[in-house]
């Protein structure tokens, strides 16, 4: 068992192996149907909520509706039960009905499942309203996890219309008129009604985290930041942990040729010292970069559309990078956020 600051890391003792090999059953063409992985449904942080969250989840940004049925199924198949979505994904819907596939076959119960859906910009003033329709949307009567996506309210389009308007001057239309307070007050008020378990925040820097601490009744359960080899952001972290708040790496594969493609940003993926501890360690390099975040007690939610990256991205639990290799991978940040909405603002928000 790994601790961090008030928050309960519960993960297997490493140097496991043996858990991709096994299997559990052949079908008649001798196919080989992967064990359920047992530490990647059991491995879990105690939020400071009291409910556990599982370590390794699934991110569904950019996973395509019609694809979204096979690979949910899949990977609970395989064992995931952590599920990240958020509205302005604008797949809680094909999500909604693939976990309620799941139930009714009768491969997971709703309680062993942990959902995470988020707060859109545009409807920071109506948190009850956004909360109902992402909950009927992904078909369930409570979220595990619901997060304030970017501290930034911008001018309301409707639930469940989601728009980022730009101003005449080409800017973001950020309302000025919303606290984060009165969202988080907002966020509060579902917790009370049992709409939602645990309530967090997502891309607050330290300082917003900070000031969210001292406003709130409620305290942050996950702040779920990028955070990669490539943008380490380890004051940020330490500061949750210290504080008792569970940091979750979106973005934790660095977006790859995804965020290439949207952004123009370079992934780590790529990198050469990590290639090297990848031959090192007989593991992708994708399996490096999951692993050294949650030796830093850091929980992750790489997303894949592809079921054999489903099953890669899980194996995690099996290996333990060194201390020396941990610093290895330290000495390589470069400061570098590749997830750049503001190419599409016109407005840098961490600025
Ligand atoms: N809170 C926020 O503001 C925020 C922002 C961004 C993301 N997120 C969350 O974080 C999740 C992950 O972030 P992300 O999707 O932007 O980036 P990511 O997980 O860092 O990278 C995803 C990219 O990596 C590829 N990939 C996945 N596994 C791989 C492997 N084993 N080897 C090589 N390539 C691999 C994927 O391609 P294939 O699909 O083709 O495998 C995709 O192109 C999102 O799905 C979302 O849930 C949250």
């Amino acid at each position: 068992m790994a601790m961090i600051q008030n928050n309960v890391f519960q993960m297997p003792t490493m140097g496991h192996n043996g858990i991709s090999n096994k299997v559990i059953s052949h079908n008649n063409n001798g196919f080989h149907i992967p064990i359920i992985n047992d530490y990647l449904r059991t491995s879990s942080v105690t939020l400071s909520s009291g409910f556990k969250m599982p370590v390794v989840g699934l991110g569904v940004f950019r996973v395509e509706g019609k694809g979204m049925k096979e690979l949910i199924i899949h990977a609970i198949k395989i064992g995931y039960r952590h599920f990240d979505c958020a509205a302005k994904y604008q797949n809680e819907e094909e999500l909604g009905d693939a976990i309620a596939e799941a139930i009714q076959r009768g491969l997971v119960k709703r309680e062993e499942l942990f959902i995470t859906t988020k707060l859109w910009n545009s409807d920071h003033g109506y948190a009850l309203e956004a909360c109902k329709d992402s909950l009927r949307k992904l078909r369930l009567d409570y979220l595990d996890l619901y997060l304030v996506h970017f501290p930034v309210p911008t001018k309301f389009t409707g639930i469940g219309k989601l728009k980022s308007v730009i101003g005449e001057d080409g800017i973001l239309d950020i309302d000025t008129n919303i606290s984060l307070e009165s969202t988080w007050r907002g966020m509060e008020d579902l917790v009370s009604k049992g709409l939602v378990r645990s309530i967090g925040i997502s891309n607050y820097s330290l300082l917003l985290t900070r000031d969210c601490l001292a406003y709130a009744k409620i305290r942050p359960a996950v702040n779920q930041i990028e955070t990669h080899p490539y943008f380490q952001r380890a004051s940020l972290v330490k500061f949750c942990q210290k504080h008792g708040i569970c940091v979750t790496a979106h973005t934790p594969l660095g977006g790859s040729v995804a965020n290439t493609e949207m952004f123009g940003s370079v992934s780590c993926l790529d990198d050469p010292v990590l290639m090297g501890l990848a031959d090192k360690y007989k593991k992708s390099v994708a399996q490096i970069i999951l692993r050294w975040n949650i030796q830093r007690n850091v929980t992750v939610i790489p997303k894949t559309s592809k079921l054999e990256r489903l099953d890669q991205n899980s194996h995690v639990f099996d290996f333990e990078l060194t201390k020396e290799d941990m610093d290895l991978i330290k000495s390589l940040d470069q400061n570098q956020r590749t997830n750049l909405p503001g190419k599409y603002w016109g407005v840098d928000i961490y600025q």
